[in-house]
């Protein structure tokens, strides 16, 4: 199938949901956050439709950091990505694994090992999210008092990109010969030294474990703000974006299209998926009423508690008369610049207040929240697909299990009778089935270069 076939989908497994009254609701297991068969459940139903890949959202922090907010939220308990998928990589068989790690906290020979080990257990099926830390409680635990710069990020994770597909390429394909005859494990001639030497990180390498079966597992970025999509334009093969509306989202596609052609990228090496929020019922007022019941379980302490991370604590929420309008001109902070951009901008176009403003961020984080029947919901999706404002979506069900199994057994079906999602995977590894090319080896590349 090509671009114009078939749509991408992904789905972000966040424990209870999107919603964050989603814990609450009577068919959402309260402790299904660290229950390994809980999410080996979810990701059999994706899998069983289907579905590209399941995602992995992380922070290394807790979300919030007052007591009456923990004291409600469901976010400050999971399980840590890597550890969590490479669980599930030999209990799902076919679905990708996308697992999020921050390249301002961790170490590129870490992760990069990680990474090639998750590809190496699934066949074929890893997926890096390239995060670059933008939540407030993380820097103190990593022994600073805040983050660094915004640009200081990115900077840092581009040099720790360069490193990671460095260190994948440290051993060629068939370097490792496992000749028992004459002896010789791996073929040096097939072994390369990184020696990357940068403002952030230096790296010698080699890696100690043997390319993995991608090659690279597939890159992953998220960042929306003009140095994240610039970076993204540069490395990422799937780009995740919140894209509240449809006009937002053909913006926010041209965009990455058009950075990453300028560096010589095809379209179709550069897949962006929105974030859909699908609230689904038979009748419009039956997925009205679902969402309503989930609103009915929000306390005002987390409605605030979200909303402060998400905007990047622009202001100080809980003294605020939150009957009042939003202003127009609040300070950007140096936090996650681009969705507090994105929601105050929603804010100010559409005359929020404060209160209408959390209540929208509680129920959509920013992206496309859809609340209506399965037609209605596989229109907005057809549309946005074939309007190029998205090669595929991130379905981030507002209650799992039954949002997810609501978005299978009711708009998956829709999808396919429109025949824009298939029944099954074409390939066995995720590249394969994203459709995304098996990058060579660096060092192989340069040394065909300079062959006569
Ligand atoms: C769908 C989606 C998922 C994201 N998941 C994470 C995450 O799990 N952890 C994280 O730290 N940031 C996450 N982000 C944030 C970005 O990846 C990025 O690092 C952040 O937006 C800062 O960059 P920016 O200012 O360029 O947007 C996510 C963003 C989107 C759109």
């Amino acid at each position: 199938m090509g671009r114009n076939d078939e749509m991408k989908l992904g789905v972000l497994l966040l424990p209870a949901g999107n919603h964050e009254g989603a814990w609450r609701d009577p068919g959402v297991p309260a402790n299904g956050s660290v229950d390994i068969d809980y999410y080996a459940s979810l990701a059999a139903l994706a899998e069983g439709a289907a579905f590209h890949f399941v995602f992995l959202a992380d922070t290394p922090s807790i979300f919030e950091r007052n007591d009456v907010t923990i004291a409600r939220s469901s976010r400050n308990d999971g399980l840590e990505p890597l550890t969590l998928l490479s669980a599930l990589s030999g209990v799902a068989q076919s679905i990708g694994l996308v697992a999020t790690a921050t390249t301002t906290y961790h170490q590129p020979y870490h992760l990069a090992r990680m990474f090639a080990s998750l590809d190496h257990l699934s066949r074929g099926r890893a997926a890096w999210n390239i995060v670059t830390s933008g939540f407030k409680f993380e820097a103190e635990n990593f022994g600073e008092s805040s983050l660094p710069d915004h640009d200081a990020r990115y900077a840092r994770a581009r040099e720790f990109v360069e490193i990671v597909t460095g260190l994948w390429d440290s051993w060629e394909d068939d370097a490792f010969v496992r000749d028992k005859r004459s002896g010789i494990f791996a073929d040096i001639a097939k072994l390369h030294l990184l020696k990357y030497r940068g403002d952030h990180l230096s790296v010698r390498g080699p890696l100690n474990v043997a390319r993995p079966p991608q090659g690279y597992p597939v890159l992953v970025q998220a960042g929306a703000s003009d140095t994240g999509t610039t970076f993204a334009a540069e490395f990422a093969e799937v780009v995740f974006t919140a894209a509240p509306s449809l006009e937002e989202g053909r913006r926010s596609y041209a965009t990455l299209k058009e950075k990453a052609r300028a560096l010589g990228r095809e379209d179709d090496e550069v897949l962006v998926m929105p974030g859909i929020v699908p609230v689904v019922g038979r009748t419009k007022q039956e997925a009205s009423e679902k969402l309503e019941r989930l609103q009915s379980y929000v306390h005002i302490d987390v409605l605030t508690g979200v909303a402060d991370r998400l905007l990047g604590f622009v202001t100080e929420l809980r003294s605020m008369n939150l009957d009042s309008l939003v202003p127009e001109s609040l300070p950007q902070t140096n936090l996650i610049q681009s969705r507090q951009k994105l929601l105050l901008d929603q804010a100010i176009r559409q005359k929020l207040t404060w209160r209408q403003l959390i209540r929208y961020i509680s129920d959509s984080k920013g992206h496309l929240l859809v609340v209506g029947t399965p037609d209605e919901v596989a229109d907005i999706m057809v549309d946005a697909f074939d309007q190029r404002a998205a090669d595929g979506f991130n379905v981030m069900p507002a209650a799992f299990p039954g949002g997810l199994g609501d978005f299978v057994d009711l708009v998956v079906p829709e999808l396919r009778r429109r025949g824009k999602f298939r029944s099954r995977y074409s390939g066995q590894t995720l590249r394969e089935n994203l459709g995304l090319k098996r990058p060579i080896n660096r060092f192989a590349r340069q040394a065909c270069a300079v062959a006569p």
